[in-house]
Order: C-alpha cells, then structure tokens, then sequence
C-alpha cells in the first residue's frame, strides 16, 4: 500500500505538535496553524503510564478528521499497549500512528521481535502510515532491524511527556546512524525542543519531518516561525 505521506512533498515537513494549542479554541488554532503553512498535525496521545501525563484519546480525533477532512493527521502514541488504540485511532481518522520501540511486554525486557512486527502488520492493515519511535537513552540499535518496514523513524529529542521541553542534542548521533541507514522514501522526524536554535542542527543531521509544539504555538508571528523551520528565513 503505498504511503499517504508521499503527497506531502515539502522538505523538511513542518508538524505543529496541538499539545501547545488553546484547547478551548483547537478547531481555530488548527485553522491558523494550516493556513500560516503547516504540512500536518502531530497528535500526542499519552496514557499517564508509559509516560506521567495524560492527553488525548480516539473521539478527539475523530471531530478533528470531520472537520478537516483533507489533513494529515500525525499520531504519536505513548502509550504502553499500543496495539489496544491502534484500531480506535485508525477509525477515527489517523494517517500515521507511531509507536514507541520501549514498553515492556509480559514479563519485562523490552518488546519481542514477534510483538513490534504484529503491531507494524496491524497499523498496515488498516491503512496507515507507521512510524517508530525511541527515546532519547534508547539506543537506535534497538529499531534497527525494524528500519526497512517503516514509513517513519521518530528520534525523541526529548523525553515525552510534556511540551516545552529543552532540546537533548545527544540524539543527533543517532539521527546521522539512522539517516545513513534508511532509504529516501522514509521520513526521519524529530519530536521535542526544535525551535530556530536547534532546527538547524537537527537538519543537518538528516532529519526531514519538524514536529514543534512550544515554538510555533507560542510564537507572536507563527508564519515566520513555521518559515524559519523549513530554512527560508
Ligand atoms: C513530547 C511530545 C511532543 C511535544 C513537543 O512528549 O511528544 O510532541 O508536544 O513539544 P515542544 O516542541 O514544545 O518540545
Ligand atoms: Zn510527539
């Protein structure tokens, strides 16, 4: 199936991350952000378990995909089971989910190789782009066999949780260790702490898809923000 991400052709893709929207306004601080040139939406989703704060869940999606039919929703699941939300989030209108390589299976150690490819196959199956993602103390080895099956390779920058975070310019290695290793048609995102001081090196190192949540939300003139990420200012 091909990727729905291959019709976003900027590069680097700007994703304005909503858990710095006004909530009580989401619908027109979408409106704005896409208007003033964002490519898609990340949406945090965050289970108060695998990471201690709690955000949103499948009906919030589903009243963001009524409403804009044509955008590319960007799902980031946090969450320890991810195989129970895959299916709600993909009915209520994900384009991609991308889960994290962490949780623990069962009795501990990590997931198996077993669970992460029947979580890529379930993704698939309903039509959606998949990404993986690693923290920033997870070593890229840990996704490596998994590079090849994958849409979308997330490099956390910082650890999830909350916005506003500093940027951990350690994860750098790991961008240029992965970017060397996967093809053209997959994206390499980066998710925590990008703003007009870090988005350069973040770039440099091979990343082409700019989550920011802090920096374009709270910024006074958001088209210069989203701007400055893609480079042209
Ligand atoms: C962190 C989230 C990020 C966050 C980024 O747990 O995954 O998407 O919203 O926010 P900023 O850009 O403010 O660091
Ligand atoms: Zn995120």
């Amino acid at each position: 199936m091909p990727s729905k991400l291959a019709k976003l052709t900027n590069s680097p893709l700007v994703l304005p991350s909503i858990l710095s929207a006004d909530f009580a306004r989401l619908g027109e601080e979408i409106d704005d952000v896409l208007a003033r040139g964002a490519d898609a939406i990340h949406v945090d989703v965050m289970d108060g378990h695998f990471v201690p704060n709690l955000t949103f869940g499948p009906p919030l999606l589903k009243s963001l995909r009524k409403r804009f039919p044509g955008v590319y929703f960007d799902v980031h699941l946090m969450v320890t089971n991810p195989e129970k939300f895959i299916g709600p989030f993909a009915d209520s209108g994900a384009d991609s989910l991308t889960f994290h390589i962490e949780p623990t299976s069962g009795s501990g150690g990590g997931r198996d190789h077993d669970d992460e490819r029947a979580v890529i196959e379930q993704i698939r199956k309903l039509g959606c782009d998949v990404g993986i993602t690693i923290n920033p103390p997870t070593p890229a080895t840990a996704i490596e066999h998994l590079l090849g099956d994958v849409d979308i390779v997330l490099v956390m920058s910082v650890n999830p949780g909350f916005g506003g975070q500093s940027f951990m310019p350690e994860v750098l290695e790991k961008v240029r260790w992965i970017k060397s290793r996967i093809g053209p048609a997959t994206r390499l995102e980066m998710d925590g702490g990008i703003s007009d001081k870090t988005v350069d090196e973040a770039v440099k190192a091979g990343c082409d898809m700019l989550v920011a949540g802090n920096y374009v939300f709270s910024a006074k003139d958001r088209t210069a923000a989203m701007k400055r990420l893609r480079g042209n200012l």
